[in-house]
């Protein structure tokens, strides 16, 4: 890690690969310039509106985020990025249904010059999904080297100093670690034979890292949250961070459960459905597919509340997820939480939450976040993963011998300490007293 006045000023421009042009991919990019030209708030965005307190609370210190760090402006993103259908981001916007057509009209320009490179994608791992604009190769190594010329072509045609790369794409079919994933060698002769369990988001993620491009993951698919990928993301001293964006459901489950956690009340039961229908409610309507959201939803309670220190509170907790695919409501997600709850001396409360949200306007702005701040990491030498951004993700990646954090507010903790740390101010404890002395 470099010291505060080593890290690299955020001078040119970044340009912002998406893997997947979507939902989610449009309404960010369209969502940035519609913000470029002062039309509407970045709302949702730490890196933009959020503050962080420095020193002590008598001092009133309080600046904004991308005042502290030095963050690349809103001005110097240009995007780029893959689709295996053809529609230019103007097009796929309106597919996608989640903006206004008022409002795509008026960054129609911008929207309709991001148009999708042929992508790498392959059926076996996203069985609902088929589409025209996919590369064809020999190898899956072959594949990778193409993506790489992708990205230097960008770099050169743009004139780009950095660049950092999200996936946005579809969510792939649930698969554990396998062999060929323990180390890079293994991965890059799996990547020669075509070996399955070297699914399209890991390709993509090994050509990041050999362009030496961060890389977050926003589905909950592994990709890069694999030995042999973390290894060579250490290796060639880049950062990357996932899976899952964090958003929704699981983000208000990350709210509450820690609460009722503070307080020792104890639950015996949190079953979650969702109705959604957009493409991504289409492919997690495949079972495979949706085991990999599943697994991912489901974990965070378990962490959270951790029965195993707590057996009389947590231990027999009975959690559901359910995603139900219903097309009427696009990308427009209801979602209904009850919560059985036990208090003082056992007795019984339930708690009910009902989210009507929209999901891709949720997930832009941990778009945004996630570029900038992986490109402020990689200028200050950070590499492997970022555990400081498992603010972002329904399934933060951290080390081996760790369990994830999932408390949002330990998270957000985490997140602006680290900032402190990268700046060299004082981390802030909340200790607080020295103002009693
Ligand atoms: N919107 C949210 O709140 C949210 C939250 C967490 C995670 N996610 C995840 O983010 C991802 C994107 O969500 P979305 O709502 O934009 O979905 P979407 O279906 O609208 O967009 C995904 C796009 O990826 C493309 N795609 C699929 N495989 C590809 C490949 N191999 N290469 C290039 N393109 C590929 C699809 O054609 C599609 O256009 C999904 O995996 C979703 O589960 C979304």
């Amino acid at each position: 890690m470099k010291t505060p006045g080593q890290i690299i000023p955020a001078q040119g421009k970044l340009g912002v690969l998406l893997a997947g042009l979507g939902a989610v991919s449009t309404t960010f990019i369209a969502g940035v310039e519609a913000i470029r030209k002062g039309l509407a708030l970045p709302i949702g965005s730490l890196t933009q509106m959020g503050t962080i307190r420095l020193g002590k609370r008598t001092e009133n210190r309080t600046p904004l985020v991308k005042d502290f760090v030095p963050l690349a402006g809103l001005g110097d993103l240009e995007f780029g990025g893959w689709d295996i259908f053809e529609d230019d981001c103007y097009e796929a916007a309106r597919h996608a249904g989640v903006l206004e057509a008022s409002l795509l009209e008026k960054v129609r320009p911008e929207l309709s010059a991001v148009k999708p490179w042929t992508a790498v994608f392959d059926r076996q791992y996203v069985k609902r999904l088929d589409g025209p604009n996919v590369k064809k190769g020999k190898s899956k190594k072959d594949l990778a080297e193409q993506l790489r010329a992708d990205i230097r072509r960008f770099k050169a045609d743009r004139g780009l100093d950095r660049m950092v790369m999200v996936w946005c794409g579809s969510t792939e079919v649930f698969m554990t670690q396998a062999p060929v994933h323990e180390t890079i060698e293994a991965f890059e002769r799996g990547l020669e034979e075509n070996d399955p369990a070297i699914p399209s988001s890991m390709v993509y993620a090994y050509a990041a890292l050999m362009e030496d491009v961060p890389y977050a993951n926003g589905a909950p698919n592994l990709s890069v949250d694999v030995p042999a990928l973390v290894d060579l993301a250490q290796r060639r001293r880049v950062p990357v961070a996932g899976k899952d964006f964090k958003t929704g459901q699981t983000l208000i489950k990350t709210v509450i459960a820690p609460g009722l956690k503070a307080r020792l009340l104890g639950v015996t039961g949190w079953y979650s459905t969702n109705i959604l229908g957009n493409r991504d409610g289409e492919v997690l309507d495949d079972p495979e597919s949706f085991k990999t959201k599943e697994e991912s939803k489901k974990s965070v309670l378990d962490y959270i509340l951790q029965p195993n220190l707590y057996p009389d509170l947590y231990k027999d907790l009975c959690h559901v997820v359910r995603i139900n695919y219903y097309p009427p409501r696009g990308d427009n997600k209801e979602g209904w939480d009850n919560i059985d709850l036990v208090g003082w001396l056992g007795y019984d409360m339930q708690l009910k939450i009902n989210f009507l949200c929209r999901d891709s306007i949720l997930a832009a702005p941990i778009v945004l976040d996630l570029a900038l701040f992986l490109d402020l990491a990689r200028r200050a030498g950070l590499s492997g993963i970022q555990e400081w951004l498992s603010f972002y993700f329904k399934s933060p990646m951290h080390a081996p011998e760790l369990y994830p954090e999932h408390d949002l507010f330990i998270q957000l903790m985490k997140l602006k300490n680290t900032l402190r740390h990268l700046m060299g101010e004082d981390l802030i404890t909340h200790l607080g007293l020295e103002y009693y002395d």
